[in-house]
């Protein structure tokens, strides 16, 4: 029999509309999720039924006494892997669970790294389902079997992929219509979603520690904002040609030395 999800989302309520996209986690620790779908803006989006998040023990599809998930890799070497069996039957029981068979992919260091083009293809989705995995990785006959999708979240290695997953569900959430509020959707028409990100911003209070919002964004003239935003448009400094291993990424890098900064002797 299926064991019953950790978690269902509001989404799920039969008075309701089907949730735009189904989120299925498969995990060792389903609970490292709980704040995560329930606050802040997945919160609000499971709540209002935009999207669906059912988090699955994999523990459940072990067998024997132990329910045992993981063990020694063959050929020696250092921890342990994750088991073929329970990864690939538990995917295979929630596959079975929607008619939508839904697109797989495994949370792995070994992956494709996620970027914002690969997020708005992945919202397009009606259902994504995401294998965490644990230890030192997953027992290959996963990836051959079940043939997902490799998707990693940067050159680092983290304990697990429940993070990863977090991160890959936030992105895409944010692209479902309706999860962003209406305001911020209208916006996302008129310019590209990431040209935000490369002026700085300002909220009250006007002066700070002698720190002035400047003039122009106060004024209420649209042109005149957009012309200051534009030319005040940074990128992020390029980290393949940054200089030095800890080069100063700050968009004031440039200018006076940063509030923490040792004062010089
Ligand atoms: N699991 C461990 N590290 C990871 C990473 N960087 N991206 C995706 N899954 C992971």
């Amino acid at each position: 029999m299926l064991p019953s999800p950790d978690f269902s989302s509001s989404g799920e309520a039969t008075s309701r509309a089907e949730p735009r996209l189904r989120f299925d986690v498969l995990t060792l620790f389903p609970s490292l999720f709980d704040s995560f779908v329930s606050e802040s803006l997945i919160g609000r989006a499971v709540e209002a039924g935009r999207i669906a998040i059912h988090r699955w023990n994999i523990r459940d599809w072990a067998r024997g006494r132990h329910q045992q998930v993981d063990d020694r890799p063959f050929g020696g070497g250092p921890g342990m892997v994750l088991m073929a069996p329970p990864v690939v039957e538990a995917v295979e029981a929630v596959r079975a669970l929607d008619p939508e068979p839904g697109w797989l992919i495994a949370l792995t260091p070994r992956g494709r790294r996620l970027d914002q083009q690969r997020v708005a293809q992945l919202a397009e989705q009606r259902r994504l389902i995401l294998i965490c995995g644990r230890y030192e990785g997953f027992d290959e006959r996963i990836f051959e079997i079940l043939r997902p999708e490799l998707v990693s979240i940067g050159d680092y290695i983290l304990s697990g992929g429940e993070v990863p997953a977090m991160v890959l569900i936030e992105a895409v959430s944010r692209l479902v219509p309706g999860v962003l509020g209406h305001e911020q959707s209208a916006q996302d028409e008129s310019f590209d979603q990431t040209g935000s990100l490369e002026y700085p911003h300002y909220t009250r209070p006007r002066e700070y520690r002698g720190l002035h919002v400047p003039e122009v964004l106060l004024g209420g003239d649209h042109a005149a904002i957009a012309a200051w935003r534009r030319s005040r448009r940074q990128l992020p400094p390029n980290p393949d040609t940054a200089v030095g291993p800890l080069a100063d990424c700050s968009p004031h890098r440039n200018e006076r030395p940063p509030i923490h900064a040792k004062p010089s002797a």
